[in-house]
């Protein structure tokens, strides 16, 4: 019996101004399956999927939706044929209310009034289908990222979508919340809905998928059935090479003699009594669940935040950086977690991105030194593997975690002493975080110290050389190397109770 497809993308290309996106991919999607589609940074994924909606346009092949045949899709037709995209960056108005941003585009009208109650009534149904509790009446800017994603699905499934289509849906959520959306999903599949799932996280993949199609390079690799799949072969598949190891040997470095950083009782931005030492030479992990403070730790050492007691001291000196810039003169960097709100210049080059704290540096009566801008955009595109035709590419043209390699290069262009990385591999793909690993091994190394903050257990275990966890505000644990394991991390982040007087 010939197999029923629901989605068929057929021989898709795509061709930008010095870039083949899609060399003739082909994706077939089954009724009522979770088809999971992987690849590194820049493979192809978000571009592929936005041909479903017309968001992005084929340079050739064709869209089959249930049987019919289109050259190119539009919103209008994606949704009249139950197709609808949960972007990456997903775009809702947080001025709106949650009703209105479920209704967004085809509100429910009494005469010619838009009818604000029969809307809510409706959203209150929606959400019970999907067993989540939201009040619809909640500004959408109000809600967490977790629940904002949840009504990005309820708009999808109330506009009658049979495809959903999750472009790295879980990248910015809890794992709280990550489980509650795998449940929401999988009762989706159980009523019949088919769904395409993009995701970094393998262990998610083989969670969740029925299917995995793996492509590279813009060009269609394979497609295996989840059970009989490995992670080690879909690592091969999608780097194109073995990988035998997650994270690069460093030597075991103990002199921690010179303390780089000091935190004596900080309060502030959130946070109670902090201390901690980052000494020279040392990956300081921060560990902790979200919400526990780290981010504001962070923030208070960056001069992005206020802190109200305590002090902090680098290299000696007692500082008190009143802004960012102040605390990137004085020798820190940091890479943030949001990096959509604060990170790249979307608008300008990588070359221009990557340099631009150190323009000054590198400039004389106001003429750049462009050969030295070159070396320095050259060496992190190398290293890190930026998937651009050039240089001069526009930040904005890059796939989501190319962007976030690029913001990555600048803070590590500033050559600071020390470099607070805030879940510095959140979205960026197996190969390149290796990469990155390596590179943040290079920097202790050569003398620098580095507070990570991560979410990902096996990643702060990985890179460590301490731990200090945080829980609601408060240090509540300090591992040394080789008291280091995930259990004891847990414990002290959920060990609030006994802390607090
Ligand atoms: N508007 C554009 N102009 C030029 N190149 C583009 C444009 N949009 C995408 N590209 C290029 O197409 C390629 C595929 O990008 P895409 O965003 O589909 O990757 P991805 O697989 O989703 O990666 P990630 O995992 O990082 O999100 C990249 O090399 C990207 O730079
Ligand atoms: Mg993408």
């Amino acid at each position: 019996m010939k197999e029923e497809y629901v989605l068929e993308l057929e021989n898709i290309r795509k061709e930008y101004p010095g870039v083949v996106a899609l060399k003739d991919v082909t994706l077939r999607l089954k009724k009522g399956e979770i088809l999971a589609l992987i690849g590194e940074n820049g493979a192809g994924k978000s571009t592929l999927i936005k041909t479903c909606s017309g968001a992005v346009v084929p340079t050739s092949g064709k869209i089959k939706v249930n049987g019919k045949t289109f050259s190119r899709m539009t919103p209008q037709l994606a949704s009249e044929n139950g197709i609808a995209i949960i972007y990456q960056e997903f775009n809702n108005v947080g001025e709106l209310s949650v009703a209105e941003n479920l209704f967004l585009g085809h509100p429910i009208k009494k005469g010619i009034v838009i009818d604000k109650k029969a809307m809510e009534a409706e959203s209150i149904e929606a959400f019970k289908q999907l067993n989540i509790d939201i009040n619809p009446k909640e500004l959408m800017k109000n809600l967490t990222v977790g629940y904002q994603q949840m009504v990005e699905i309820a708009k999808a499934i109330h506009q009658n979508a049979n495809v959903l289509i999750m472009d790295e849906p879980s990248a910015p959520l809890t794992s709280k919340e990550v489980k509650s959306m795998f449940e929401v999903v999988r009762l989706l599949k159980s009523k019949g809905v088919s769904i395409i799932y993009i995701s970094h996280r393998l262990e998610e993949i083989f969670a969740l998928s029925d299917r995995i199609e793996v492509i590279r390079d813009g060009e269609y690799i394979d497609t295996l059935i989840t059970k009989d799949a490995n992670v080690d072969q879909l690592i091969k598949l999608m780097v194109g090479r073995e990988m035998t190891q997650v994270y690069p040997e460093r030597p075991d470095y103990t002199d921690f003699s010179e303390t780089v950083l000091e935190l004596h009782d900080v309060c502030g931005n959130g946070v109670k009594n902090i201390n901690f030492k980052v000494h020279k030479g040392e990956v300081l992990g921060l560990g902790g669940l979200v919400g526990a403070g780290r981010t504001e730790t962070a923030e208070l050492i960056f001069g992005a935040a206020e802190k109200t007691s305590g002090k902090i001291i680098f290299k000696g000196k007692e500082i008190n950086p009143k802004s960012p810039r102040e605390a990137i003169d004085i020798g820190i960097a940091l890479v943030p977690e949001d990096r959509k709100r604060h990170g790249a210049l979307l608008g300008t080059s990588i070359n221009h991105n990557i340099n631009m704290p150190i323009y000054e540096r590198i400039s004389k009566f106001s003429v750049i030194n462009t050969a030295i801008e070159k070396g320095n955009s050259e060496k992190y595109k190398k290293e890190m593997n930026i998937k651009a035709p050039n240089l001069d590419q526009l930040v904005k043209n890059l796939s989501g975690g190319n962007q976030q390699k690029v913001i990555l290069a600048k803070c590590l262009a500033a050559n600071s002493e020390l470099i607070i990385l805030d879940e510095p591999t959140r979205g960026i793909d197996v190969g390149a975080k290796f990469e990155i690993y390596k590179l943040i091994n290079d920097l202790v190394a050569n003398g620098k110290a580095v507070l990570m903050i991560s979410s990902e257990m096996e990643e702060l275990i990985g890179m460590s050389d301490r731990v200090v966890v945080l829980a609601e505000g408060l240090v509540t644990g300090v591992l040394e190397k080789d008291e280091v394991d995930a259990d004891k991390i847990m414990m002290f982040a959920s060990a609030v109770a006994d802390k607090e007087e």
